[in-house]
């Protein structure tokens, strides 16, 4: 409502002031902070270590929030900070208003936060509520006893009625979502695992302790959650027997089950409306109507979401540009006029951007890693860009499963080792898939560990850290981090970029991806060299490249392009018309 006041009073200026009422703004319809937000998401274990123990903590963020700020970010999506054994790296919460202890303590917390807010920065936080820690105070009263009162929070198979019909298990080294349990004869369900029971969303006990929860937070003045796996919070507890094979397409029967939207709109009801917080699912279901239902506007659930199909494009054998071009366009077709998406390459469960969509090699790393988040941040969409991606940090070398740290990759080697595969294949995959790629800390000088702690880092720093570095990069008028802060201005700056209708240009190309974006009288034409070779591109004679906005080779050029060509991961926004 605040913003369609201000867009009103500012075209009443405008026309008051004597303008003519076409250069007015065009009115945007549903105008919104978090449409607006370029969002930073924000691995804590892996940012800063304030206090030496080789983990990253609150405190390590405080120290770099004018860091922060110098991005030209406006909100942080910040990895679960919450008490947590740590079997998956916080996603397995012990206390919900707890704070892990390597990470600080609650005034921490509070610091933090005020800090951000101070800097024009708001938080959102994780809330992973598909399931808690074994070690959580309800499951081990629910596996205490038949007879708890937190029995209900989670979901049992008692063993006399035999093995439980099949689930799979994202994370388990046997495959197996249920775990047998002697002390009361019964089987718990865990989608991840073993130590990631799930929760039972059909018991309104758990749903009101997540409220509470949530509100808990919203109160310390949060401005958003991001909901963890939640697609698959609801089930049908008859725990029916799937066909056989289900597994390969596991989404089909384990997300947006039947009562899902009714959580959503109770929580929303409890909590979203009425905070200005803003919410984002981490996925979008198993089809367009199925994301739609969950953030249109007209249906009061969620805000947005986060599609996969798109982060999932580049395999271990590489990806075509086409695909992108074709997803992409798909989903952004597809929420034109209603409802609200993500725009992301990466995050903490993929590797590396630049190593699986660019080119991570020394001669093309920077140009590469720079068109990367040049597309991240001309798409529609709210922008997510991930800690380090501002540098172009890549992929480590991890050769023997020793060195890894994630329990998808030791619990999947596991498993991939009794079912007979190769291993050699496997560990050449998981050399470049691996979630730890994309964990390796902060890069923030040349020096030891990088400058990210004075300890032992908890996972190794990447070797590259002597070129790959903030405090290099910050001189440097080309880096990649310069221009990403050019990018975030220019974003933050242009409507058009933010609410502009997307339209691909020189549809066929197999190496340029080329797009106009378009609002009212105002339009920008982003092109992007996705290859290690220097290619052509043609347009249609109605578009004439104009000056530019920005340009990952010479930062400060301004006049139009030399028509016709880029260069190797080149990537220009500019103008049309001369
Ligand atoms: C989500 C998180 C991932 C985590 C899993 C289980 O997919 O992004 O990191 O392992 O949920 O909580």
């Amino acid at each position: 409502m605040k913003n369609y006041l201000i867009v009103l009073f500012a075209l009443l200026l405008g026309v008051s002031c004597g303008e003519t009422p076409e250069k007015a703004p065009p009115a945007i319809a549903g105008k919104t902070w978090w449409k607006e937000a370029v969002i930073y998401q924000l691995y804590p274990r892996s940012f800063k270590d304030s206090d030496g123990d080789g983990v990253g903590d609150l405190n390590g963020i405080i120290q770099e929030l004018d860091y922060l700020q110098s991005l030209g970010i406006t909100a942080i999506w910040l990895n679960p900070i919450y008490s947590s054994p740590n079997a998956d790296n916080g996603y397995d919460v012990s206390d919900y208003r707890g704070i892990m202890e390597e990470f600080g303590t609650m005034s921490d917390f509070d610091r933090m936060l005020q800090g951000m807010h101070e800097r024009g920065i708001r938080l959102i936080m994780d809330i992973v509520v598909n399931h808690s820690s074994e070690e959580h105070p309800w499951f081990l009263s629910a596996r205490s006893s038949r007879d708890s009162p937190y029995r209900d929070y989670y979901h049992w198979w008692p063993a006399e009625k035999g093995v439980p019909p099949y689930r799979y298990s994202l994370f388990d080294a046997t495959g197996n979502a249920w775990k047998f349990d002697s002390v009361t004869n019964a089987y718990y369900l865990h989608y991840f695992s073993a130590q990631q029971p799930d929760l039972k969303w059909e018991n309104p006990e758990v749903r009101q302790e997540v409220y509470d929860i949530m509100t808990f937070w919203a109160e310390k003045g949060v401005d958003g959650f991001r909901l963890d796996a939640f697609q698959f919070a609801a089930k049908d507890t008859t725990y029916p027997e799937f066909p056989e094979g289900f597994e390969k397409d596991f989404i089909q029967y384990y997300a947006m089950q039947d009562g899902l939207h009714g959580y959503l709109k109770e929580m929303n009801r409890e909590v979203l409306s009425r905070y200005d917080v803003m919410s984002v699912s981490e996925g979008a279901g198993r089809n367009f109507e199925d994301a739609h239902m969950l953030v249109d506007a007209d249906r009061e659930e969620l805000d947005m979401a986060y599609a996969f199909e798109g982060v999932d494009i580049p395999k271990y054998e590489g990806y075509d540009l086409d695909t992108m071009k074709e997803v992409f366009g798909r989903w952004d077709a597809e929420f034109a006029t209603q409802g609200w998406l993500s725009i992301f390459l990466a995050n903490h469960d993929q590797a590396r951007m630049v190593s699986r969509w660019g080119d991570d090699r020394p001669e093309f790393r920077d140009a590469s890693a720079s068109l990367l988040n040049t597309f991240i941040l001309s798409m529609r969409g709210t922008p997510y860009c991930y800690y380090g991606d501002e540098l172009g940090m890549t992929n480590m070398d991890m050769d023997s499963i020793s060195e890894y740290n994630d329990i998808a990759a030791i619990n999947g080697y596991e498993k991939a080792r009794s079912e007979g595969a190769d291993m050699a294949a496997f560990m050449e995959r998981l050399n470049f898939t691996s979630r730890d790629n994309g964990r390796t800390p902060m890069q923030w000088t040349d020096g030891p560990h990088a400058g990210f702690t004075t300890g032992e880092p908890w996972l190794p720093v990447n070797e590259n850290k002597d070129r790959i570095n903030v405090a290099r990069q910050d001189t440097l008028p080309g880096s990649v981090l310069n221009h990403f802060r050019k990018l975030t201005r220019l974003r933050r700056e242009s409507d058009v970029l933010i609410y502009g209708a997307y339209e691909l240009v020189d549809a066929g190309n197999p190496d340029i991806y080329a797009y106009t974006r378009s609002l009212g009288d105002e339009q920008v034409l982003v092109l992007l060299n996705f290859s290690s070779e220097a290619a052509g591109y043609s347009l249609p004679g109605s578009l004439v490249p104009g000056n530019r906005l920005i340009d990952n080779y010479d930062p400060d050029a301004m006049a139009p392009l030399d028509a016709g060509t880029l260069r190797p991961w080149q990537a220009v926004i500019c103008k049309l018309g001369r």
